[in-house]
Parts: C-alpha cells; structure tokens; sequence
C-alpha cells in the first residue's frame, strides 16, 4: 500500500472504526504461482504482512517413500531462494509461517497416505519434520486432508487419527503448529471421511475448506463457496464442525479468493445447470477452470454480474463463460457468521489470486475484507511499507547483468539484489538460473577480471576489460 493510500485509508478507518480481535488470519501462498504470466506473477515479498498473523506455504512440499519430508520443486524453493524469502516474512503482524503436505496433486497425496497407515514410515515422518522446520525456521505444517480423494480406502480414515495423534505428541515436544485442511462438506461421503471429534481433539487449527479443484469438470456449475444452500454450504460445515468437534476456536474458515470457471450448456446461468465443463484457459493463469481474481478483475466491464441473494455469493457470465468468485459482501456474510459461531479465524486461498497489486483498486481487496471484519485496523497505519521503491528496476524479474554472463540480478521492488554463479556456469536468462558455461549461451565480447585473477601488463591488457568487484 503507497503512502497516499494509507493516508486515504486513515482517514476512512476514522470514520468505520473496527475492535481488534483475537482472530487469526491465515494466507495461504501458492508460491507456484510464480509460473502465472506478466503481472499475475507473485513473489513472497509482495504479500501484506500486516494482514496475515499466520503465512501457510503451499506448492513444492512432499514425503518421500520412506516416509521423509522432502522439497519436490527445488528450483522454485531451493534455487530461487523463495523458501528462505518467505521463511524471512515472519514480520509486521505474522506471528507463524506454516508449509502445507498433501492436496490433490496425484503422487503426493498417494505418499501421504502410505505414510498415515505405516508406523515405521509415521516414525520417520515425525523424525524428518522436526529437523525439516527447525532447517527452514518454519512454525509449523498444515495437512492438505481432502477426503475422500479417488484412491482412498476405508482404515484411511482410522490411520489418519492414529497419524495425529503421534504428530500431536511430537508438535508438544517440539512446539510447532499443526493445521489440517479439510473439506467442510456436510454430504454422507465427505462426512463418513472424517472423524471429526479426534481430528479436532489433535490439531490446533482446521481449515474448513468447501472448494475443490476438480468442481469445474463436473457436470453442472457450482459456486466455491455459498455460505447457505443445499449441496454445500459455509453455513452447515461450521454448524457441524462445531458441533462435533466441540472446539469452535479451532476452526479457521477458508475462503477462496481464486476464480472457478465453468462453459455454461445453453447459457442456462443459474447454479446447478448443466455444465460442459471447466472454463476457457486464460493467458496468464493458463489453467482450464481456474482464474486468479487479479488476472479477471479488470475486465469486469465485459462481464454481467449478479449477487446470489438465496447462497450469499456472487458469479458473472459473459458468452458461454460462467465464474464463481468471492467479493467484499460475500466475504462480509461469511465473516459474521464466523464471529457468530466463534470461529478461530479465516484462511484466505489463495492471497496470490487476489489483487495484490491494485490493478484494480485496493492492494489486496478481498484479504482485505477479511482483514477489515477479523484484524486490528490500526496496524496498517501504524506500520510503514517494507521496500522504497527506487526506480532502478522497472518490473520485479530476475535478469542477468548485462556484462557479465556470471551475474545476475533479482528486481524487487525497485531494488537490485545481485548474486553470482558458481565458477564455471552461467546464469541462464530463460530458464533463470545457473548452469554449466557450455550450456548457456552467452555473446560475451569482453574480458571479464575479477579480483584474485592474473594480473595484466601494458602489452596484454584487453581493451575490453571489464572489472567485476
Ligand atoms: C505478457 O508479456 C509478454 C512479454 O512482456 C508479452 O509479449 C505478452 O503479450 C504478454 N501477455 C499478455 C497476455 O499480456
Ligand atoms: C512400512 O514401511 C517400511 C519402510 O518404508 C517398509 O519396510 C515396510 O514394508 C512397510 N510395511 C508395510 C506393512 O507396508
Ligand atoms: C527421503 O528424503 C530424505 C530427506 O531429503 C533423504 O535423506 C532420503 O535419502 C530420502 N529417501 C529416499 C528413499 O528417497
């Protein structure tokens, strides 16, 4: 937020005024979405730390056969430097920064669960997490739990409890947080797949969660999240949870801030249609059936928009292109009812599908709305933005210098970060990292010296020095 924002938002919050309260506020990061286009991309540090208490990382997390932790993108986390970024977050009002196992992607929720019903693999899981946190200062895991997932059998359900029960004995030996993240769905299946009150007795948090990647491919248009109605809804996950579970605080309200697409059949818009499946791929997401708010928002001119009065949520079509989505009233029904139900707080899935760059308003406006009915409004006056912009970079990007084919640099901000190879590589300009001079091409026509390198005489000395200090 720029320093003209803040003095506009200073003088609205004197007006609205808003107590603070003992809520948390999770955002749970996609650190894949550096792979979305132009200005879909987002880097850790342009998350709003003074919105979040906790920040949950997801993408590029697994376990391996033998039950370990293990980071499956390395070039993302290890190579680009953006776990150790983002472990760097825990700043302004982020108390907690959390990594997330499991989730749809095939192969990982496969592992998770031949770790959840082996002792000998559980034991290793436990092992590998405590040194795993400590080794990237983080504060604690959440497990992405969507059951029932296509390939899961019966004991999964048992096996799950006995994996909490042993993760909760270790989380007190060595203090960190355990989350999992659940679908809040109240149909006979999605019930019959949780054993809500050990779950709940486990953990300290639950994430209530009521969307699914795979919504889209299904037959008929749905929303993410209504807060009533039949199918699923807000409303009756909390009212279960919280019955069963007997411990409301611990129940965190997710809230997706991403875009679910569908093609309408007939262009019959009304929830429940007929769909012929998920929506049109688009250019910066490139995801079919998926959007971020960011990537669709500035064009909401070409699109018709209605409220859902009966499901509390709004969708806007335009052609045969229907969209579920969440807006500052949505986000404000479901914040009361959270209060209402004395829930713990809210999970905002994913903050970088939200507008974090104001493209189209207020940095980060559905966070926001969050934000305004859960956090402590006077935070965001009293703290001051983290970088000054300089100039020096026009767009945030990693580039190699333009001398040297061993350096490079991160634009963030407007700052310039430099960071050298290794000897003997280069720095890749497309595929962004370093590798073997060989392979990387390179049109040096200069000569590079570096301190520590063969000194020059008046007869050899290059006129196309150039010295790198
Ligand atoms: C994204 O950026 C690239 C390079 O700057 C540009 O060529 C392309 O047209 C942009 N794509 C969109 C969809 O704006
Ligand atoms: C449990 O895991 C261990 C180690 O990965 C393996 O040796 C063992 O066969 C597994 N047990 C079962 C019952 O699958
Ligand atoms: C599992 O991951 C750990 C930690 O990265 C590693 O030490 C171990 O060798 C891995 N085991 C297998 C079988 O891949």
């Amino acid at each position: 937020m720029g320093p003209l924002n803040c003095v506009l938002a200073a003088m609205i919050f004197m007006i609205c005024g808003s107590a603070a309260e003992d809520y948390n506020i999770f955002c749970q990061y996609d650190v894949g979405s550096i792979a979305y286009k132009n200005e879909s991309q987002v880097y850790p540090w342009y998350i709003d730390t003074r919105m979040c208490t906790h920040l949950v990382l997801g993408h590029g997390f697994g376990v391996n056969e033998t039950g370990e932790v293990q980071i499956t993108d390395e070039f993302l986390l290890i190579k680009h430097g953006f776990l150790k970024s983002a472990a760097e977050l825990k700043i302004d009002n982020v108390k907690k920064i959390l990594f997330t196992l499991g989730g749809w992607a095939d192969g990982e929720s496969r592992r998770l669960t031949q770790v959840i019903s082996n002792s000998t693999k559980r034991d290793e899981f436990y092992k590998s997490l405590t040194i795993f946190l400590r080794k990237w200062r983080l504060d604690g895991i959440q497990i992405d739990w969507r059951s029932p997932s296509q390939d899961s059998k019966p004991e999964d359900k048992k096996n799950f409890v006995t994996f909490l029960e042993g993760l909760r004995l270790s989380a007190q030996e060595h203090k960190f947080i355990v989350m999992v993240a659940v679908l809040g769905r109240t149909d006979k299946k999605t019930l019959a797949a949780y054993n809500i009150p050990a779950i709940v007795k486990e953990v300290d948090f639950v994430n209530l969660m009521l969307h699914e990647e795979r919504d889209a491919h299904s037959r008929k248009l749905g929303y993410n999240a209504p807060l009533y109605g039949p199918e699923k809804s807000m409303d009756a996950a909390v009212k279960h949870w919280s019955k069963a579970g007997h411990a409301p605080k611990k129940l965190i309200m997710g809230i997706p801030l991403f875009m679910t697409s569908y093609t309408m059949d007939k262009k019959k818009s009304t929830v429940g249609s007929p769909s012929k499946g998920p929506g049109k791929t688009t250019p910066y997401t490139r995801r079919p059936g998926f959007m971020t708010y960011n990537e669709w928002c500035p064009n909401t001119k070409k699109w018709a928009i209605n409220f859902d009065n009966k499901f509390m949520v709004p969708y806007a079509t335009q052609g045969d292109q229907w969209v579920s989505f969440e807006n500052g009233q949505s986000i404000s029904a479901k914040m009361n009812l959270l209060k209402n139900s004395k829930l713990g707080g809210a999970m905002a899935w994913t903050v970088d599908a939200d507008d974090f760059s104001g493209r189209c308003g207020q940095e980060f406006s559905l966070l926001f709305a969050i934000f305004e009915a859960l956090g402590d409004i006077k935070t965001l006056l009293t703290t001051t933005p983290k970088y000054e912009p300089s100039g020096l970079c026009p767009r945030d990007e990693w580039k190699r210098d333009h001398w040297d084919c061993r350096l490079y640099y991160e634009c963030r901000n407007g700052q310039r970060y430099y960071y050298e190879c290794i000897k003997g590589e280069f720095f890749d300009e497309k595929l962004k990292y370093c590798r073997p001079e060989h392979e990387v091409e390179c049109k040096q026509d200069f000569v590079i010296w570096r301190p520590g390198m063969p000194l020059y005489d008046m007869e050899n000395f290059p006129r196309n020095l150039k010295i790198v200090e």
